[in-house]
């Protein structure tokens, strides 16, 4: 059968499916947009309720605004007991897999799960975006043989996702810290996982499915899975001394370098800044310099590659963060889940509102008119 000629889009690289207002990534020069704020700006001066109120309500609110804001993500931080019956079932899961049954979970006990009204689908974001946190430490501490704790609601999110987590309140400078990490990470353009929960929403799936999907698509090593590759990475290396060896045999293995080389961006990643000081300052205060020693030194290999456009991306300095702080490695990509998922509310919020089924073509490459044999007659 002759085919027209199809081009192909791998990947589909370069392909503008939708316009946004929510996030711009600058590839070539490094720089990310929330909605006309300059990630530094929003990473220095504002918290990350603010930033999550800029995505979802799209323009920064005022001082009371704000406080009612924060005041629904506190009240809605605790998570049904039968969503913790069930964490406790899948107790022994990767956390994302955790995180990913129990989100789904969370639908059948919303009251409005099938409404996918504006106001429904900002609701039940708000109130998944208040539990998330509550599910990723409940799974940590059940898993561990711990109670899971609940929520402290005089805690900001950040304050208190490390509280549930770790089982101390963090001192303000750690505090921060977090609070920046879930800034930085919280909205990305049309990166893999936002794309998917929009594909979710773009068939009029509500929201709960759209997370899902975006966590789903989240837990792979070449988008959410990488910090925690990086810092398996740093512990293979062991000593500064050990780096150049080690990075030269995986350049001649021809493998990647976990932190590095990003989809978009062909210049530093911006968000990476903010973290890179963090683990500077926490490797000091905790008098443990290795880690950040042996990370600056595999930087500092890797700087010729920024001719070929692979540069430091965000995750290569949030996972020594994280292990500072005494987080276990499979944990990582569920902080960054933490973060994002406000960023899939935001992303579907803005689907639902101008909708177009997103349904792409894909050229088959198979054969035709195949000659059906019945199964007894096979060979
Ligand atoms: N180390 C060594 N070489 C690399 C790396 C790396 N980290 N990243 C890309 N390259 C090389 C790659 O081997 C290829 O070389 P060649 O043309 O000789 O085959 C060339 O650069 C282009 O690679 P690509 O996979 O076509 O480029 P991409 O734009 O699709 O890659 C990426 C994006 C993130 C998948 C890739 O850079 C990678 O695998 N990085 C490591 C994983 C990582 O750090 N991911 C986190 C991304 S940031 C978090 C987020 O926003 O999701």
């Amino acid at each position: 059968m002759a085919e027209k000629e199809i081009e192909l889009k791998r990947g589909l690289r370069d392909v503008y499916f939708e316009s946004t207002e929510s996030s711009l990534v600058i590839g070539d020069v490094g720089r990310l947009i929330y909605r006309g704020y300059e990630i530094h700006d929003l990473a220095e001066h504002a918290s990350f309720e603010e930033v999550m109120y800029l995505m979802l309500v799209k323009r920064l609110p005022t001082r009371t605004e704000l406080d009612e804001f924060d005041g629904t993500l506190r009240s809605n931080r605790a998570v049904p007991q039968e969503v913790l019956e069930i964490i406790e079932r899948v107790k022994d899961a990767h956390p994302m897999d955790a995180l990913r049954t129990a989100i789904s979970a969370l639908a059948a006990s919303d009251p409005e799960v099938d409404d996918i009204s504006h106001e429904a689908t900002l609701r039940k974001g708000l109130r998944i975006t208040a539990q998330t946190p509550t599910i990723v430490a409940a799974h940590h501490r059940i898993r561990s043989g711990n109670a899971a704790i609940s929520p402290d609601t005089s805690l900001s999110h950040a304050a208190n996702f490390l509280y549930m987590l770790l089982g101390e309140r963090p001192d303000e400078e750690t505090a921060r810290l977090m609070d920046k990490d879930l800034i930085v990470h919280l909205d990305h353009g049309s990166n893999a996982s936002s794309f998917a929960a929009r594909v979710t929403a773009s068939t009029l799936a509500d929201v709960h499915g759209a997370v899902v999907t975006g966590i789903g698509t989240l837990k792979g090593p070449l988008h959410g899975g990488a910090a925690e590759g990086v810092m398996k990475m740093a512990l293979e290396i062991g000593e500064v001394d050990n780096v150049d060896a080690y990075l030269a045999g995986k350049h001649e293995r021809r493998e990647r370098i976990m932190g590095f080389g990003h989809a978009v961006y062909r210049a530093e990643d911006p968000r990476a800044r903010h973290l890179r000081e963090g683990s500077r300052r926490l490797a000091e205060k905790m008098g443990d310099p290795k880690w950040f020693q042996i990370l600056s030194r595999v930087e500092e290999y890797m700087r010729p590659y920024a001719e070929r456009g692979i540069c430091v991306n965000v995750d290569f300095w949030a996972g020594s963060v994280y292990y500072l702080l005494g987080i276990p490695e499979d944990l990582f990509i569920s902080i960054f889940a933490v973060a994002r998922v406000p960023g899939y509310v935001a992303q579907v919020l803005e689907q639902q509102d101008k909708n177009m089924l997103i349904r792409p073509q894909m050229r088959y490459d198979g054969p035709i008119d195949l000659e059906f044999v019945p199964i007894d007659q096979r060979g």
